[in-house]
C-alpha cells in the first residue's frame, strides 16, 4: 500500500511542504496544488515556481488543471522535460468559479473531452499521467463513464475522492458509490476522502483490498501523526506535543525568513489552525477567538497551544 499526501491549494505550498515533511515523513509521494495548463508559448520554468526547481524531500507530483487537450498535453510534456516523472490532472476541484468554465470537477460530465485529453497526453509524451477526480459533479455515473473511456489507456493511476462536486466538502465520503468505481476501474486506483483516523484507514483497506494507494488529506492536517499511527507507531501525548511544538517553531521561522510582513505569516498560519484546532482541542468558539487575534498575540497564543495540545 502506498500513501500520498493530498494537494491543498493555498496551503501545501513549497515552504509548508518542506517543513512539514521534515517532521512528519512516511509518504511515498506528495501532490502539489494545481496550476493552470497553458499554451506552449507561455511555458517557462518560473511558471512552476512552487514545484520547480525541485527542493521537496519527497517525490512530488505536479498537478495541472484545464480543459484544452493541447494545452494540457503541452504542459504535461513540459513538466516531464523539467524532470517530473509524473503529472496529475485535476478533475476534482468543486469551486463554482472553476467548474462553471468546465474545468476540474466541471469537466466530469464530459467523458468524451476527458478521453480526448488522455489520448493527447499519452500520444505526446512518456510522462506518467494520472487523474484525480470525484465520483462526479452531479452523479456517480460520471466517474463510471470516464473509467470506461480511459481504462485502456496507459495511465499511471486514478485517484478518486469519494464525493460529488455538488457536495463540495459537505456530507460524508460515499464508499458505497466508490465500490462501483473499484469494480469498473482496471487501472491502479487510489482512494481519497475522509480518512481521519487509523480506524477509517483500516476499514477502507478492508473494504477495498486491491487499492494501490490511499491519499490522506485533512486527516493529516487535523492530526499530523496520523500516518505514523496508521503504520503502527504509538506516540505518547508528551512526545507529540514536543514534536509538534518544534515543527511549529520551524514553520514560523521558515515563514519569517520568506515573507516580508507579519500579516501574511499570521494569515497563512490561521488557515492551518482551522485544521490544527481539532487536536488542540479547541471548541468552535475557542477557534473563532483565536482567529480574531493578530500579530504577536496570535503567534504567542498558538506557540503555547502547540506545546500542550495533545492530551
Ligand atoms: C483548502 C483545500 C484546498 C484543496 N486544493 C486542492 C488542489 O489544489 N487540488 C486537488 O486535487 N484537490 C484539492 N483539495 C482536495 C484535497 O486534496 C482532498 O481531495 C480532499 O480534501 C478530500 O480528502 P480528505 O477528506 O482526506 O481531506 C483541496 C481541499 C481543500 C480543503
Amino acid at each position: 500500500m502506498k500513501f500520498y499526501f493530498a494537494p491543498f491549494h493555498g496551503i501545501s505550498l513549497r515552504l509548508f511542504r518542506n517543513v512539514f515533511f521534515n517532521h512528519f515523513g512516511g509518504f511515498d509521494a506528495v501532490m502539489a496544488p494545481f496550476v493552470a495548463a497553458v499554451p506552449a508559448s507561455h511555458l517557462k520554468p518560473s511558471y512552476f515556481s512552487d514545484t520547480y526547481p525541485l527542493s521537496d524531500t519527497l517525490p512530488l507530483i505536479p498537478q495541472i488543471m484545464g480543459n484544452n487537450a493541447q494545452d494540457i498535453a503541452d504542459t504535461a510534456a513540459y513538466l516531464y522535460d523539467l524532470g517530473f516523472e509524473k503529472v496529475n490532472l485535476n478533475l476534482g476541484c468543486p469551486m463554482p468559479k472553476i467548474t462553471r468554465k468546465r474545468r476540474a470537477c466541471g469537466l466530469m460530465p464530459f467523458a468524451d473531452e476527458i478521453e480526448q485529453i488522455v489520448d493527447r497526453v499519452c500520444e505526446t509524451s512518456p510522462v506518467k499521467f494520472s487523474l484525480k477526480m470525484r465520483l462526479g459533479m452531479f452523479s456517480a455515473e460520471e466517474s463510471i463513464a470516464i473509467l470506461n473511456r480511459v481504462n485502456n489507456y496507459p495511465l499511471d493511476e486514478v485517484i478518486i475522492h469519494a464525493r460529488l462536486g455538488i457536495q463540495q466538502y459537505e456530507g460524508e465520503a460515499d464508499r458505497q458509490a466508490f465500490r462501483t468505481c473499484y469494480q469498473v476501474c482496471r487501472l491502479p486506483l487510489c482512494y481519497n476522502g475522509d480518512v481521519f483516523t487509523k480506524e477509517d484507514f483500516c476499514s477502507v483497506t478492508w473494504q477495498f483490498p486491491n487499492l494501490r494507494a490511499v491519499m490522506l488529506g485533512r486527516g493529516m492536517l487535523q492530526n499530523p501523526f496520523l500516518l505514523e499511527e496508521i503504520k503502527e507507531n504509538m506516540i505518547s501525548a508528551e512526545e507529540k506535543n514536543k514534536r509538534f511544538a518544534v515543527f511549529y517553531q520551524d514553520l514560523i521561522s521558515a515563514y519569517q525568513q520568506y515573507f516580508p510582513c507579519q500579516t501574511i505569516i499570521v494569515n497563512r498560519l490561521k488557515e492551518l489552525w482551522k485544521y490544527f484546532y481539532h487536536f488542540a482541542p479547541l471548541s468552535d468558539a475557542g477557534l473563532q477567538q483565536l482567529l480574531r487575534q493578530q500579530g504577536d498575540a496570535f503567534l504567542s497564543a498558538t506557540c503555547q497551544l502547540a506545546e500542550k495540545s495533545f492530551i
